[in-house]
Formats: structure tokens, sequence, C-alpha cells
């Protein structure tokens, strides 16, 4: 990419920011024209469904409300042991669960935020050590708090290394989550806006997962270098209506790796930044 061309796409990201100055008042978003709106959750498409544990009465769960958002943080080095099914549910509730409908079919009422309530996201997840689980590609249903296996697959190391831009201290993960954006999800209502508010959408998701994860001792990060093509095809998304552009691995860690968490920023300290 030559120097214009860097330039230009930068601009062109920051007329995307600006995207709240469109104000044509003839601009009609589809619901607004009348266009039925379009399912709110994906249908299954695995007969393999684990229905998850919504008793979180067993967990070792921080209260301490202050203590938690000041202990949210980013953790890269993670031990390879077992998640329970319990934590995962857990995270995955806090992330994504559905608490509510507005109205009959409008909307879903979630433990996050989201404009318009349009909750354009579905969460796929890459299982390594979760107790209970094969190992493998599953897909959450936050329609009846399950999760559904895709396809089993033993070692998915080479794919969590791949699908986050070698950034490979992420294969020690005991889940990764990837974030699919349903596009047409979140145009039906906000139209050329909709991308804007959906990359907002998208935080509040990472945070809650950061925020349950630090409750329970867990570490994650959040990860934008991800590589779309790869993932969308492991999961079967068409790359156009549905593409992966978010990632949030976790796993279990311990203290005494704290200095090699430190390190991952060590040339903070040895070019004096
Ligand atoms: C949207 C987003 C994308 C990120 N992408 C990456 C990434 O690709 N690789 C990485 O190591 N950290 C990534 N991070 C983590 C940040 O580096 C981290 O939040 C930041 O250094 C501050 O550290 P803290 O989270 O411990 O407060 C990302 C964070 C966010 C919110």
């Amino acid at each position: 990419m030559d120097e214009f061309e860097i330039r230009q796409k930068t601009a062109a990201g920051r007329t995307f920011m600006h995207m709240a100055k469109e104000n044509d008042p003839d601009y009609k978003t589809d619901q607004y024209s009348g266009v039925t709106q379009p399912p709110l959750f994906k249908d299954p498409v695995s007969e393999n469904i684990i229905k998850l544990p919504t008793d979180f009465a067993g967990l070792d769960i921080r209260n301490d409300f202050l203590g938690v958002i000041n202990g949210r943080a980013s953790h890269r080095v993670y031990r390879e042991e077992n998640i329970s099914l319990t934590e995962l549910s857990f995270i995955l509730w806090c992330a994504q669960g559905v608490k509510d409908l507005r109205g009959k079919r409008y909307a879903t009422l979630r433990t996050v935020p989201c404009g318009g309530a349009r909750h354009e996201f579905e969460l796929y997840l890459c299982i390594q050590h979760v107790e209970g689980l094969a190992n493998g590609f599953y897909h959450y249903l936050p329609q009846n708090h399950s999760l559904e296996c895709l396809k089993e697959q033993e070692d998915v190391k080479e794919f969590i290394g791949t699908s986050l831009s070698g950034q490979t201290w992420a294969n020690k993960a005991g889940v990764v989550f990837y974030f699919d954006m349903v596009a047409y999800r979140a145009e039906w209502r906000y139209g050329i806006h909709a991308h804007r508010i959906a990359l907002v959408d998208a935080g509040y998701i990472s945070q809650n997962i950061y925020l349950a994860c630090t409750a329970l001792g867990i570490g994650g990060c959040a990860i934008g270098a991800i590589q779309e093509d790869c993932s969308n095809e492991v999961f079967g998304l068409d790359g156009d209506e549905e593409f992966i552009f978010l990632a949030h691995p976790i796993g279990k860690i311990a203290a005494e790796d704290h200095q090699k968490e430190l390190d991952f920023y060590a040339f903070v300290h040895d070019y004096d930044l």
C-alpha cells in the first residue's frame, strides 16, 4: 500500500466515524419503510445441542464490584487447565444472555445493551479446554442458553494462532470467542448508520466477557487483529451477510505467571517509553 492509498483509507475511516453527520431527511431505513424484520437469532444447524447449566450458586464469583472493575485487565498467559462448563455458561450468560423479550418478537433484552436492541452478533466458539466438552467449533444459542457443536476437532491450536493473526500466545486459551456480525439485523433498523453502531455494541459484549472472567479469576483479552477468511470458513459464514470481526480468547491464569504477563510490555522499559 503506498502513502496515498494509506491516506485515502485513513480518511475513509474518519468519514465512517462521522456517519452521524449524514442527516438526509428523506432517507428511510428498511424498518421505517415497513420491511419485515429479520429473525432475532440464527437457528441451530446441528442436532448436537448442549444445554448449559444455569445454576451459578456453586461458582466462586467475586462480588466486590469495584474490585472487579479495578481488577479487569488483559491476560495473554494461560494455563492449559479446564474451564468448567458452569464457568463457561456464566461467561456466555454475561456476554449475550437473553433476559426477556420486548413485545412478542420485536427484540430481545439481554445482559448487554445494544443499539435498538438489534443484538446483531452471534457468538461462535473454538473450544480447547472445557470440562465435559469435546474440542472443536461451537455456536452459542442465546434463545435457550445452549451450545450447538458444529465440528469436533481435537487439535485447534493451529487454527487459533492463524485466525488471530499469528498471536500464538492465545494457543493455550481454554476458549476463543469469535464475534459474528449478522449485518442485516442491524441494517434493517439503522441502514447506513448500522455499522458504526455495531462496533460500539461489540465493545459491551467484550467488556462483559472481561468482567465475568475477572469475577471468576479467569484471564482473557480482546483481539482486533483477526484473520477473517479462515474464521468465516470454519464457522460456515459467507463473509458478506455475516462475518467475524472480533475475537476474545480466555483461559485459566496463575499468579506465578505475572512476570510473563508483564514481559509482553517489556519493550516499554527497554525503549524508555
Ligand atoms: C477492540 C480491541 C482490540 C484489541 N486487540 C488486541 C490484539 O489484537 N492483540 C492484543 O494482544 N491485545 C489486543 N487488545 C488488548 C489491548 O492491547 C489492551 O486492552 C490494552 O493494552 C490495555 O490493557 P488492559 O486491557 O490490560 O487494560 C485489544 C483490545 C481491544 C478493546
